[in-house]
């Protein structure tokens, strides 16, 4: 460096006039241009900001005579020269990382002054390299990771900036102590802990040098490579999808699905019961399936459950305090149940009976709709059927499913009727002549029959023989368990006039031929006398017999006398 050289002022009022002069100057140039203006010296730029091994360039003027100026520097120094007053300091290829370059002047009427160029030397970093600090493959959700961030090679660190990402969003940045102007390594780390969402995220980390504004626009900036990190995760069952309790119609099969999030992917597997377990997302559900049931989805990080309760809607018809066969006459009621319903849900109630005694096609009939039916049953209702029917809302993928009930037979009991047309009140028997009484009796169940003869004569059969020995009082007596039934006989004896009339009858016959062959005799006799020319004329087929007996004599009393013995 230039040593300075003392001039003296020509005298002391000009030193006074110069030194206010550059106290003016000073507080001027301290607003426009800083500390250095004290030095008659202007630096163009003021700093520099240069990327090791580039070129630089920088003026240094003054406008008062001096008796020399140069640069003083490690790289690019311009020697004094007194006749120049822009001196450029030029270096092609700067490769010195602590530069202090110096102007300086020696006025004529000064002690030498210099001014100190700002120069900030910069390297972005040969490269940024992002990992994981002791661990390699997946990671698991909730756990703490390291990432750590090597860049290598940069300097200033003073100015440089570690930014950490994760996609475009910017997590954490570092920024480094004021230490040296040389290039260093810096290991930058973030703690993590991945959720499932951070499954395929990417990292990566950023080394940025801002130089202000008097260096390079934009900032120089060093990305890693992105770190894609995979992040295992315990299965997680969407419930959603699978609600915790499913109403499951009768006759109407449900399929139950399982679906569950988890990395890797989940095996599902239904749990129906203790011995029997279905590898499958689905279940079909029907009224035969238990009432827990449930899902296991399982993977390397962990298992989850879901407990799924299956209520099986069911309709079920019975009587009201009642069981067994119904009397006729009397009046029940039957009532229909229908369980597990959402109550939410309204419900129609219809009622159908189906005839025994009508054709196996016939259509139903509706009956009621109340929640309730009463019945007062006929005999013709034995072997009917009674069922409800339970119109719901349409639940899930089902429209409108009708639950049905089972079918109820019923039985109709009733006392034995016994037919009174084949069994008259009275019944007359001739003597001689033994009678059949038939006594018939419907009833449900069949009902037994039996004659009473009397006091502790008992007679088991339907079929009763009377005689002449039955007393005059006899009974039928048809039983079942509703009740029996009695119908009294009176027996009548009577005497038998048949013959009596018929042998009547006979006399009468006789006696009226008898009278009739008289008449015709006498009739006879009188043709004969007044016709007897036509006697040989015409001879009757008659005749012609009697000639072959060889009697020419009529005979007919002897002949009306033999039919009268025979009579
Ligand atoms: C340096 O030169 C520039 C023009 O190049 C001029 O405007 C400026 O005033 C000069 N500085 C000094 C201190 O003379
Ligand atoms: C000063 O600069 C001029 C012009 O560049 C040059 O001709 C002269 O040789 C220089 N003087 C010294 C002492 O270097
Ligand atoms: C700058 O200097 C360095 C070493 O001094 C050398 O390796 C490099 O090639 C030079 N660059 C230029 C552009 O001359
Ligand atoms: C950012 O990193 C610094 C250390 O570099 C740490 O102290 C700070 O807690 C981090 N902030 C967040 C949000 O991670
Ligand atoms: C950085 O250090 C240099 C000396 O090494 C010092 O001149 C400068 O003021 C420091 N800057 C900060 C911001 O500490
Ligand atoms: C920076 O790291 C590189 C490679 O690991 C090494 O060669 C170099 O010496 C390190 N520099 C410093 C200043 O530690
Ligand atoms: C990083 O550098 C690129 C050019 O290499 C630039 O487009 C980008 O804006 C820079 N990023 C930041 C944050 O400065
Ligand atoms: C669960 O299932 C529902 C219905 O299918 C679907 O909208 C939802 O996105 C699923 N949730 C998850 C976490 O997969
Ligand atoms: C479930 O039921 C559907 C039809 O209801 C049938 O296609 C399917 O095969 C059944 N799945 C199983 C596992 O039984
Ligand atoms: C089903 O689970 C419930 C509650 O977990 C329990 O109260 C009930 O007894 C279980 N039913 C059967 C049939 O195991
Ligand atoms: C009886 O059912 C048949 C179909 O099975 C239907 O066509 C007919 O209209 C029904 N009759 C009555 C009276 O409901
Ligand atoms: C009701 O009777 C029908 C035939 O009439 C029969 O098929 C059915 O099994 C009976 N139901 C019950 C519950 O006894």
């Amino acid at each position: 460096m230039q040593k300075w050289s003392f001039s003296l002022p020509t005298s002391f009022r000009d030193l006074y006039m110069r030194l206010t002069l550059l106290g003016f100057c000073f507080l001027y140039s301290s607003l426009v241009t800083g500390a250095q203006a004290e030095c008659p010296l202007q630096l163009n730029p003021q700093r520099v900001v240069v990327r090791y091994g580039d070129s630089v360039e920088v003026n240094c003027n003054t406008s008062v005579p001096h008796k020399g100026m140069g640069w003083e520097a490690d790289e690019g120094r311009v020697s004094k020269n007194q006749s120049q007053n822009l001196i450029t300091w030029r270096v092609s290829n700067l490769t010195e990382w602590d530069i202090k370059p110096i102007c300086f002047i020696n006025p004529n009427d000064r002690r030498q002054c210099q001014v100190e160029l700002p120069v900030t030397v910069y390297k972005t970093p040969d490269s940024v390299f992002i990992s994981t600090v002791n661990h390699r493959g997946p990671m698991m959700e909730g756990q703490q990771y390291e990432l750590q961030c090597d860049v290598h090679n940069v300097a200033p660190v003073e100015y440089l900036t570690v930014k950490w990402y994760k996609g475009q969003t910017l997590l954490n940045q570092t920024t480094f102590p004021n230490t040296s102007k040389t290039p260093e390594n810096k290991t930058v780390t973030l703690l993590i802990r991945p959720d499932r969402a951070d499954d395929g995220a990417e990292y990566w980390c950023e080394a940025e040098l801002d130089l202000g504004a008097d260096g390079p626009q934009p900032h120089p900036n060093i990305s890693s490579d992105p770190l894609s990190i995979a992040v295992y995760y315990k299965p997680k069952i969407n419930e959603t999808k699978l609600p915790s309790v499913v109403r499951v119609f009768r006759g109407y099969a449900e399929v139950l699905v399982c679906e569950a999030d988890g990395n890797p992917k989940p095996t599902i597997s239904w749990s129906v019961s203790s011995n029997d377990n279905k590898n499958s997302e689905t279940l079909n559900i029907t009224e035969s399936t238990p009432e827990n049931v449930s899902c296991t989805a399982n993977n390397i990080v962990g298992s989850t459950t879901k407990q799924v309760k299956v209520s099986i809607q069911d309709i079920s018809i019975s009587f009201v305090n009642h069981k067994g066969e119904l009397i006729v006459g009397t009046q029940y009621e039957l009532q229909c149940i229908i369980r597990n319903v959402d109550p939410s849900k309204s419900v129609v109630v219809r009622w159908y009976k189906l005839s025994q005694t009508s054709s196996p096609d016939t259509n139903k009939t509706l009956v009621s709709s109340a929640s309730n039916l009463q019945i007062s049953p006929s005999k013709t209702d034995d072997g009917a059927q009674y069922w409800c029917e339970a119109g719901l809302e349409a639940v899930g993928t089902q429209p409108y499913p009708t639950l049905s009930s089972e079918r109820l037979n019923i039985t109709v009991h009733y006392k034995p009727i016994i037919n009174e047309l084949k069994l008259p009140s009275t019944v007359p028997v001739f003597r001689g002549y033994p009678e059949v009484l038939v006594c018939e009796a419907e009833g449900n169940p069949k009902p037994t029959i039996l004659w009473s003869l009397g006091a502790n004569e008992i007679k088991k059969s339907e079929t009763l023989i009377i005689t002449e020995s039955t007393p005059e009082n006899v009974s039928c007596i048809a039983n079942n368990s509703v009740d029996s039934t009695t119908r009294h006989v009176k027996v009548v004896l009577k005497e038998d006039y048949l013959p009596l009339i018929a042998g009547l009858i006979a006399v009468i016959v006789a006696f009226i031929s008898v009278i009739f062959i008289f008449i015709y005799s006498i009739y006879y006799k009188t043709a004969k006398m007044g016709h007897y020319s036509l006697k040989d004329a015409k001879p009757s087929a008659q005749n012609g017999n009697v000639a072959q007996n060889g009697k020419h004599n009529p005979i007919p009393m002897k002949k009306l006398s033999q039919s009268s013995i025979l009579a």
